[in-house]
């Protein structure tokens, strides 16, 4: 891989490739000392024009597990509010010497742009509702642990998918891995491009409930207009949250996942989100290995072994 930009045209071998490899890395975070010196002199950047707790954070713990340098942007704090662009902003970290960047932008396809101004790495972050991709991956890294592999699961997608660059993501990865993927929600948050994406989509989560090996849930994204395309909350907490009374009617061994931030009380309930089979927290921890992966992956580290 040059850049890490998107799930869409990732080939299966690839995705297992960095699977395998984030397991790897996950057994090295449970050591005593935490650290491998496989890209001891590089320097990533993480740039994110817009909130993180998740990606940030944890592409920063992946790059020093693997002994890298970080440097950090904040557009709040920054000379974007002089009227920097985004393109002078990117060549001026460049010319500190970074050797790989990691950008979140509100607008869809700003690290491609990157990608074709500088002779770096990109890793995608997050762009506007287009693509998550280490999202894909971490989430993918949590179902294999759980389940062995994706071959054959049926995966249901609830909620705002329409804004969503999560759902974008682990719609193609999930399917290239051999699960089913069931996109679940309103009309008004579905996109209406979905016919030619390998899904099957349901307007009724309890029609569906019961052949679920996972269900994956989305924050409504009030931030991108979600919203504002039905009535209100509660009612989407009717018909479209997983109450601890849909949770009760999932399989035995049905788990739940949230990209995170959850609104509990909205698309999950405050127990289910507490729950055994809750892998809220397993996700989390799983976006340090998957990111160290794609870092170890792009800047050709030295091997670890
Ligand atoms: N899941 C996710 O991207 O979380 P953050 O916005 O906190 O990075």
């Amino acid at each position: 891989m040059r850049h890490l930009l998107s799930t869409e045209h990732l080939e299966r071998n690839v995705l297992e490739a960095l699977l395998n490899e984030a397991d790897d890395f996950a057994e090295v975070l449970t050591r005593p000392i935490p650290k491998v010196p496989a890209l001891r002199g590089k320097t990533v950047a993480t740039m994110f024009f817009e909130p993180s707790t998740r990606t940030r954070m944890s592409f920063e713990k992946a790059a020093k597990a693997l002994s890298a340098d970080t440097v950090s942007f904040s557009p709040g704090t920054s000379s974007l509010s002089k009227g920097e662009s985004l393109k002078d902003t990117a060549l001026t970290v460049h010319a500190m010497g970074v050797d790989l960047m990691v950008v979140r932008h509100k607008a869809t396809g700003a690290p491609w742009r990157l990608a074709e101004w500088l002779d770096i790495p990109i890793v995608n972050g997050g762009d506007g509702a287009h693509q998550h991709p280490t999202q894909a991956l971490l989430d993918c890294l949590t179902i294999k642990q759980r389940f062995g592999s994706l071959e054959g699961l049926t995966i249901a997608i609830v909620g705002d998918i329409r804004h969503s660059r999560v759902a974008r993501s682990n719609i193609f990865a999930m399917a290239t891995l051999g699960a089913k993927v069931i996109l679940v929600g309103p009309p008004t948050l579905l996109p209406i491009d979905s016919e030619a994406w390998p899904v099957t989509v349901s307007h009724d989560l309890d029609e569906v409930l019961e052949v679920l090996d996972v269900v994956y849930l989305l924050r409504v994204q009030t931030e991108r207009g979600g919203g504002s395309v039905f009535p209100s909350l509660s009612e989407y907490t009717a018909r479209y949250g997983m109450t601890s009374e849909r949770f009760a009617r999932l399989r035995p061994d049905a788990v739940v996942m949230h990209p995170g931030p959850m609104n509990r009380g909205v698309e999950i309930g405050h127990d289910v989100a507490d729950d055994e089979r809750s892998l809220v927290l397993a996700q989390v921890t799983n976006g340090v290995a998957a990111r160290m992966a794609v870092l170890f992956d792009l800047l050709g580290g030295d091997d670890v072994a």
